[in-house]
């Protein structure tokens, strides 16, 4: 069951119930349980004291209209399009009734929790408890145990089943952490694109080459520079998605964020580097750095991140001077579950998501560089957490994701350990799609290399596939049963849901990156780089939007599967294999591979102003 019908029927139910609330506490009933997933040993009890953050989503019965808003402003053919949404008409939407915020309330409260003990999210939709885990195992009537994943040593705290009153099951939707057990990546490949510091000996001709693009006006128009095919700079990228020469200006009103998490610095000194070396007008230019969660925003060198490199670099670099900004989002699993470590938290994209959702004015543009696998987080979670992009994106905000590096497969780098095994016992063989990349209310990026012609990248396969939780959403409907209609009749069959929202929506360049990181330049690539690059030509789209006085993209899809199709360059060659097949192949129109294509700047602004 996809996320309308689940949302629907959350919403009907609740009409049900809404005319009694018990008001005694009622016997507990299994709210959840999993069987322990593939690759988790149970490896004992935590340590006395340890304490966790729970959080206790309440049901959002007006979900559905907030959908449907989102979908109306962001269809060009729509007469309210452009016309976002304002913080307090969102959270108006997702407020939950009142009977549920009672009931939740009357519980904590006769189980001895004072209200300055209970947070809550800007709209109460959320809300959070810091306590210790003996206490969480009595309000839940569970019993958690540290869990350790053998293959990487990673260990979580969590249970397999929880329980609430019966009377409690229809006013709250989930309780976090429990059955959680995701391992947040970063979206870039462990074995084939690995970061390369340049070798010191290295011919410096090389580079002199390769950086002469930047001012060199000899080339043909539309030609781009052949170096460009071993090495990706931000010439590279303006040639190649045909924004070269574009002028945007630092308006306070227009901006574009990056995403950290997992202790991944963006160091101002790299970008400074960067820039001298690839975008010499935004030397001595910075960003606004912003921290979630008490995340740091260390400068020393040596702890410079990798990805928030590649990131920073690039989407700003595209981008300037639109104004940047980077969040530093601290708190992930896997957590350590030793003495002296004394919490526990879930996937950190929700805690970002409050964060984000409680500020007047948000980035209009945002990339983020990370995901799971979407089995490893519970349907319950993912639905809540796509359902906070939808808030976003009604709010004008249009937000890229990596689509992955495994191709349809599970993002093991050792393909004799790729077994694409479902998460819950059964062993089943399955794709493995990527979370948030499987979200219908974002924009997915997957990865290309090479010029002339732009392929499928091939040195990690670009992420693509079906999502096993939500359906297809409508604006994607003619583009995917396209290519459905021409697979061979039955192929993969039980290996993927046909009728799930397909990913990617785009593409861009992801491989062979030239970054500054800890002092030195080198190579990097994976979707990772693919995603804060499509982000910096949407900020420069943003950028001609704002000048004609017309409001931000916001939420993208329903326009680039319409109107927009006529400015993507539709990649033909390529395919993303994984879980021991050969994946999908890229074809003529969308494919699960490259989605609609990659960018033509200069095309989309034609078609946007
Ligand atoms: C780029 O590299 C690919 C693969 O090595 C090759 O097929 C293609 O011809 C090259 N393109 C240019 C413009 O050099
Ligand atoms: C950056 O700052 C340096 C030192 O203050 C200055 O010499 C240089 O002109 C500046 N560059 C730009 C592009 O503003
Ligand atoms: C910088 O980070 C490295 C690695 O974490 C650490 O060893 C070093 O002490 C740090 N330097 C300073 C000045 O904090
Ligand atoms: C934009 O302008 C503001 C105010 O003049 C300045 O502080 C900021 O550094 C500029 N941003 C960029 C990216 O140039
Ligand atoms: C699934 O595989 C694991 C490890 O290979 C094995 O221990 C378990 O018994 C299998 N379960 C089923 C239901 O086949
Ligand atoms: C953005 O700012 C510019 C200049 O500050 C202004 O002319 C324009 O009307 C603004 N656009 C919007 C949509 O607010
Ligand atoms: C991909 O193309 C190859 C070669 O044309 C073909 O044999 C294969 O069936 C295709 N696979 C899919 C999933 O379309
Ligand atoms: C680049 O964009 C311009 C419009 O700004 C368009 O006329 C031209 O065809 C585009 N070039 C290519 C190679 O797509």
């Amino acid at each position: 069951m996809g996320v309308l019908n689940l949302k629907f029927t959350l919403f009907a139910s609740f009409l049900t119930l809404a005319v009694a609330v018990p008001q005694s506490i009622s016997p507990y009933l299994v709210k959840e349980e999993i069987l322990p997933p593939r690759g988790w040993v149970k490896s004992g009890k935590p340590a006395l004291g340890h304490t966790i953050t729970l959080r206790i989503g309440l049901p959002q019965p007006n979900f559905h209209v907030l959908e449907s808003h989102l979908y109306e402003i962001s269809d060009p053919d729509h007469e309210r399009y452009g016309n976002h949404l304002t913080k307090e008409e969102v959270e108006d939407l997702v407020r939950p009734h009142p009977d549920s915020l009672d009931a939740v309330n009357e519980w904590l409260y006769s189980a001895g929790f004072a209200a300055e003990e209970i947070n809550r999210s800007p709209a109460h939709d959320w809300v959070l408890l810091t306590i210790p885990v003996s206490k969480a195992e009595d309000i839940l009537d569970t019993t958690y145990h540290v869990w350790t994943h053998t293959a990487s040593g990673d260990s979580l705290i969590r249970s397999t089943r929880y329980s609430l009153p019966r009377h409690l099951h229809d006013h709250v939707e989930l309780v976090q952490p429990t059955t959680m057990f995701g391992r947040t990546k970063r979206e870039r490949s462990h074995i084939f694109a690995p970061f390369k510091a340049e070798d010191e000996d290295e011919d410096e001709d090389e580079d002199a080459a390769i950086f002469s693009t930047q001012t060199d006006t000899s080339l043909a128009s539309g030609s781009i520079d052949p170096s460009c095919n071993t090495t990706i700079t931000v010439s590279c990228l303006l040639q190649l998605y045909n924004a070269t020469g574009y002028e945007a200006l630092n308006k306070s009103n227009n901006s574009i964020g990056i995403t950290g998490y997992l202790e991944e610095y963006a160091n101002l000194q790299d970008l400074q580097s960067f820039y001298s070396e690839q975008r010499p007008d935004a030397l001595n230019s910075s960003f606004n750095f912003v921290s979630i969660k008490d995340g740091l925003n260390s400068q020393n060198l040596s702890e410079a991140g990798e990805e928030a490199g590649l990131d920073v670099q690039f989407a700003f670099g595209i981008s300037f001077p639109v104004p940047g900004t980077f969040w530093s989002t601290a708190g992930r699993p896997p957590f350590q579950t030793e003495e002296g470590y004394d919490e526990n938290s879930n996937e950190p994209y929700q805690d970002w998501l409050d964060s984000l959702l409680g500020s007047k004015e948000i980035p209009l543009v945002i990339s983020t560089s990370y995901g799971d696998d979407e089995q490893t987080v519970p349907k319950s979670y993912a639905l809540r957490v796509c359902a906070g992009f939808a808030q976003l994106g009604a709010r004008g905000v249009s937000l890229l994701f990596s689509s992955g590096d495994a191709g349809v497969g599970d993002g093991e780098s050792d393909p004799a350990k790729q077994t694409c095994f479902t998460n819950d016992g059964t062993n089943q063989t399955r794709f493995r799609p990527a979370f948030p990349a499987s979200c219908p209310y974002v924009t997915t990026v997957g990865g290309t290399e090479n010029v002339n012609p732009e392929v499928a990248v091939s040195s990690f396969f670009s992420g693509g596939g079906f999502s096993d939780y939500f359906v297809r959403p409508a604006y994607q409907e003619a583009a995917v049963s396209t290519y459905l209609s021409k697979l061979p009749r039955g192929l993969y069959q039980g290996l993927y849901d046909q009728e799930g929202r397909a990913f990617p929506d785009v593409a861009a360049q992801g491989d062979r990156f030239r970054i500054w990181n800890k002092g030195r330049a080198g190579k990097i690539g994976g979707t990772s780089a693919s995603s804060p690059t499509f982000a910096g030509f949407v900020a420069l789209l943003n950028d001609a939007r704002l000048k004609t006085n017309q409001p931000p993209l916001g939420f993208l899809n329903p326009f680039l599967y319409s109107k927009g199709r006529a400015g993507m360059n539709d990649i033909l060659d390529g395919s993303n294999p994984g879980c021991g097949t050969p994946g999908f192949n890229v074809t003529t129109g969308w494919d699960p591979v490259t989605g609609l294509g990659t960018p033509d700047f200069g095309k989309l602004k034609e078609i946007v102003i």
